[in-house]
């Protein structure tokens, strides 16, 4: 049943409204397309946080469950691979290696530090997708970009 299913989407997270913007249009759009109920949340920096949006997501809906995260990032990195699934209560030990071979050099991640302290209280499924990936549909985008430069 679609109202058992929740689908998170995951952006980074910044001082600055784009990010937020993006991310919410984005969840605006493709709530058109499905019946499941679409929420977002933010890796850091913003609000709501991964544990915020699930939690309230649990509290209006108590039927779901099923999460479908989707981490709204071109590629796989330290938020996807480490962060996220950590938040998530997800992250494996293959995964966690991965800390060992840190090279996340920007330096925002000791932030919000508060926010770690609501965590996420789910017992459902979680399915954690990839991120969005080299696809032609975004080569189209890069394009567009282009064209509309020239
Ligand atoms: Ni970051």
């Amino acid at each position: 049943m679609s109202n058992k299913t929740g689908v998170l989407l995951i952006s980074h997270g910044s001082r600055l409204g784009y990010g937020r913007q993006v991310i919410e249009d984005l969840a605006k759009m493709y709530r058109k397309t499905t019946d499941y109920e679409v929420i977002t949340a933010f890796m850091e920096i913003s609000e709501p946080t991964i544990p915020q949006a699930v939690n309230a997501l649990l509290k209006n809906n108590e039927n779901i469950e099923r999460l479908i995260v989707v981490p709204v990032f071109l590629a796989d990195g330290m938020h996807t691979k480490r962060d996220i699934p950590k938040i998530l209560g997800i992250l494996s030990e293959e995964d966690s290696d991965i800390h060992e071979k840190h090279e996340h050099g920007h330096h925002h991640h000791h932030h919000h530090h508060d926010h770690e302290l609501e965590t996420l209280d789910f017992d459902g499924e979680i399915i954690y997708t990839s991120p969005l990936g080299a696809d032609s549909r975004i080569v189209d985008i890069i394009s567009d970009r282009v064209k509309n430069a020239t």
